[in-house]
């Protein structure tokens, strides 16, 4: 089954949801995005439409951006999401607590029908259901960032998600024209616990003298032809996010996802990479 849903709320308007947003109304989705405030709304409206002139600008649109953006709306209360809404997408900050309770409140704002998704990149899916009345119609949909170009979205499936509810966000995915891999609740999930590994030992080895940043991200870009090395990827995420991550996989998976120290030192001197300027390379 290839086909887009027609009514879609996104629950947290910031750099991935309104991406997630973005990818919906251009595949022809009616979105509607709650914020947590109106402040908060107004940002993230902008957000919207600055992603959809970019890729007016890229020639990725079919018809004018201004049609798209008519398909979004931004409010600030879950129950403003439409009766018969297919899916709804939580993508608030990484917080447990957080997400329990927006997930929540999305479900009573929505019909039995609805599928309810979240983008965590690193909680366990299973925990977010706390708060659910039916966790077989919950999922994690992994979209990667930014969201337009990013081909993969990981499907997380909890234990207590129903093969419909697997089926029909596959069918979603397919219809975003973008690829899943699907993945059972696990901590890290397929993408986080490779990358971040890698990432890890790249920094051990600039521990341990054995080359500069440079030569190690250009030893995987070109010798194994990774799109971007281990420490010029860690910069991207964030040094911050990382050693989170890090230390959540350390607690879960053992000694293997121990932050090395050059890591903690790093984000304590707020090197935390391209957003602060520095962090295993220069970004200024
Ligand atoms: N940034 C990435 O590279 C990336 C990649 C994959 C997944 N993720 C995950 O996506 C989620 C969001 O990350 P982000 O980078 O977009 O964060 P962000 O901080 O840019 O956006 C979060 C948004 O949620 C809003 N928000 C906060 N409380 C809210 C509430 N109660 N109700 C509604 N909205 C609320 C904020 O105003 C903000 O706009 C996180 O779980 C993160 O781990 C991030």
């Amino acid at each position: 089954m290839t086909a887009v849903p027609e009514k879609v709320g996104v629950i947290g308007g910031g750099r991935m949801g309104a991406g997630i947003a973005q990818v919906f109304a251009t595949a022809g989705a009616e979105v509607v995005v709650v914020e947590g405030d109106a402040g908060a709304a107004d940002a993230a409206a902008e957000r919207v439409t600055t992603g959809l002139r970019r890729a007016a600008e890229r020639g990725k649109l079919d018809t004018g951006p201004e049609e798209m953006r008519a398909r979004v709306r931004v409010g600030t209360d879950p129950a403003e999401l439409p009766a018969g809404t297919d899916l709804v997408v939580e993508a608030v900050p990484e917080r447990a607590d957080l997400k329990i309770q927006v997930l929540a409140a999305a479900e009573r704002a929505v019909g039995g029908h609805t599928v309810l998704a979240t983008n965590t990149s690193s909680l366990s899916v299973t925990e977010l259901a706390a708060g659910l009345q039916d966790p077989g119609r919950f999922l994690g949909m992994h979209f990667f960032n930014p969201v337009p170009p990013s081909r993969l979205v990981e499907v997380v499936l909890p234990a207590e998600s129903t093969e419909e509810t697997r089926e029909r966000v596959l069918g979603w995915v397919r219809g975003l024209d973008k690829t899943a891999v699907v993945v059972r609740d696990s901590p890290g999930f397929a993408t986080s616990r490779l990358g971040v590994l890698l990432g890890l030992e790249a920094i051990r080895m600039l521990e341990e003298g054995v080359a500069d940043a440079e030569s190690i991200d250009n030893a995987m870009e070109l010798g194994y032809r990774h799109p971007m090395g281990p420490l010029r990827s860690t910069d991207l995420v964030g040094l911050d996010v990382r050693l989170a991550i890090a230390e959540y996989l350390h607690g879960t998976l053992g000694e293997r996802f121990a932050p090395p120290r050059l890591l903690r030192d790093k984000v304590a001197r707020g090197e935390l990479g391209r957003k602060s300027g520095r962090g295993f390379h220069d970004w200024d």
